[in-house]
């Protein structure tokens, strides 16, 4: 159903939609880029043209040409007609995406299956624009699509079943590593990983340790990066904005409550690395704050961010959102921890684990808290995540 042969459609010609298109284009599609914006389409042309060739002269393409000229970019949907694969990458707006949904239907062929992109939106709604619902589905690409290897692969409730698998080998194809995911918020990433950016401010705001101590914890504990370094980095008008959404989609369960800390960043425009000021400031000349070397306190931090971040793990694997080898494959595929979050646990042992949340939540009366019923299960009954047989 989709093979080489497929000519590939991307809508949007931004960061994620020019870097998909440059997979398919490598991996031997003819890919057809359109955009609104012309501006945009101008300079995404340029920028796959000059990626191309660096790629050559790295030697990592035979032929840079050969593979630009698959290309073609497009300024009016109807140009779609001949695809048998669209993925959408467009603003992260439902009603905007809908209409184009809509749109496509009319123009593209019975066969030509759809996929959006959407970090935090319900594939689901998007595809209950289609009048067959059933050829829509989600494929989550992480940033930038050309280097990150994992894709999550969402089923909307209408998809039909026979797709997913032929996605899970297109993706393959695509030199890519597939998890197959649940149609709920922030899909497994984006959802499992949200204590990594929540406890650690929570801990700052109590002031137990400030941001460097926090973030040398980490890294100490094998994270590649701190969680205040890591949230500058990715920019908390993305940051913060996907705290919320999930915050909101999971009908406000205290779990994922963002923080006044964050917002308060995200109002004065102090966005991170690329504004200069964030949680650090990176002017010229700012002093680098030194961290509390502590061992017993970074041992604290560290524990108890983990401790929540296996419990989210744990919890997404009770409610079937993903498998527990694509939950350990998201993890340390899509935001590389140093191991997977079920083999961590079973490393701790699960008892371990759920005196930690169960100390915190006597502490604070706090749902947030909440051990997953799983992990009560394992602690009790002293099993393993994975079996290593
Ligand atoms: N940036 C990330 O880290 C990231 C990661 C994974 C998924 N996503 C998702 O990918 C999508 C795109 O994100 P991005 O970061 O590439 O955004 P972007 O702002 O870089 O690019 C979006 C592009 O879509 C174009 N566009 C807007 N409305 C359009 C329309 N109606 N028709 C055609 N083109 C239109 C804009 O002109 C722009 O060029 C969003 O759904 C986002 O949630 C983003």
């Amino acid at each position: 159903m989709l093979d080489k042969q497929t000519i590939v459609g991307v809508i949007g010609s931004g960061a994620m939609g020019s870097g998909i298109a440059q997979v398919a284009a490598m991996a031997g599609h003819n890919v057809v880029l359109y955009d609104t914006n012309n501006a945009a389409l101008d300079k995404a042309k340029a920028g796959l043209n000059n990626t191309l060739q660096k790629l050559q002269e790295k030697g990592k393409i035979a032929n840079a040409d050969e593979v630009f000229s698959r290309f073609s970019f497009a300024d009016t949907l109807s140009t779609f007609a001949n695809c048998g694969l669209i993925i959408e990458a467009i603003v992260e707006k439902l009603e905007v995406k809908k209409a184009v949904f809509t749109e496509l239907e009319t123009i593209v062929s019975a066969d030509c299956v759809l996929a959006t992109n959407t970090s935090s939106l319900s594939v689901t709604s998007i595809a209950a624009a289609c009048k067959k619902a059933d050829r829509v589905f989600g494929l989550h690409f992480f940033n930038p699509a050309p280097l990150m290897a994992l894709v999550e692969v969402i089923p909307a409730v209408q998809t039909n079943e026979g797709l997913i698998p032929a996605a899970k080998d297109l993706m393959k194809a695509w030199s890519k590593i597939p998890v197959i995911t649940k149609d709920t918020p922030g899909f497994i990433v984006n959802r499992v990983a949200r204590p990594f950016y929540g406890e650690a401010i929570r801990i700052y705001e109590e002031g137990i340790a400030d941001m460097a101590t926090i973030d040398h914890a980490m890294t100490a504990g094998g994270f590649r990066m701190g969680p205040f370094a890591l949230m500058d980095y990715i920019g908390h008008d993305v940051n913060y904005v996907v705290t919320e959404t999930v915050f909101q989609s999971f009908f406000f369960d205290p779990r994922y409550k963002p923080s006044f800390s964050q917002k308060r960043l995200l109002e004065a425009g102090w966005l991170g690395k690329k504004t200069g000021r964030g949680f650090y400031n990176y002017a010229e000349g700012a002093i680098t704050p030194a961290p509390n070397a502590d061992v017993t306190l970074a041992t604290a931090i560290l524990e108890r961010i983990v401790a929540m971040l296996i419990n989210e793990a744990v919890e997404a694997l009770y409610l079937n959102i993903a498998s527990a080898s694509d939950l350990e494959t998201a993890m340390t595929k899509g935001v590389n921890y140093p191991k997977g979050l079920l083999a961590w646990c079973d490393e701790w042992g699960a008892d371990k684990c759920l005196a930690i949340l169960d100390s915190l939540y006597h502490e604070y009366h706090d749902d947030r808290y909440r051990a997953s019923v799983l992990l009560r299960k394992k602690a009790f009954d002293r099993t393993k995540f994975i079996d290593k047989n």
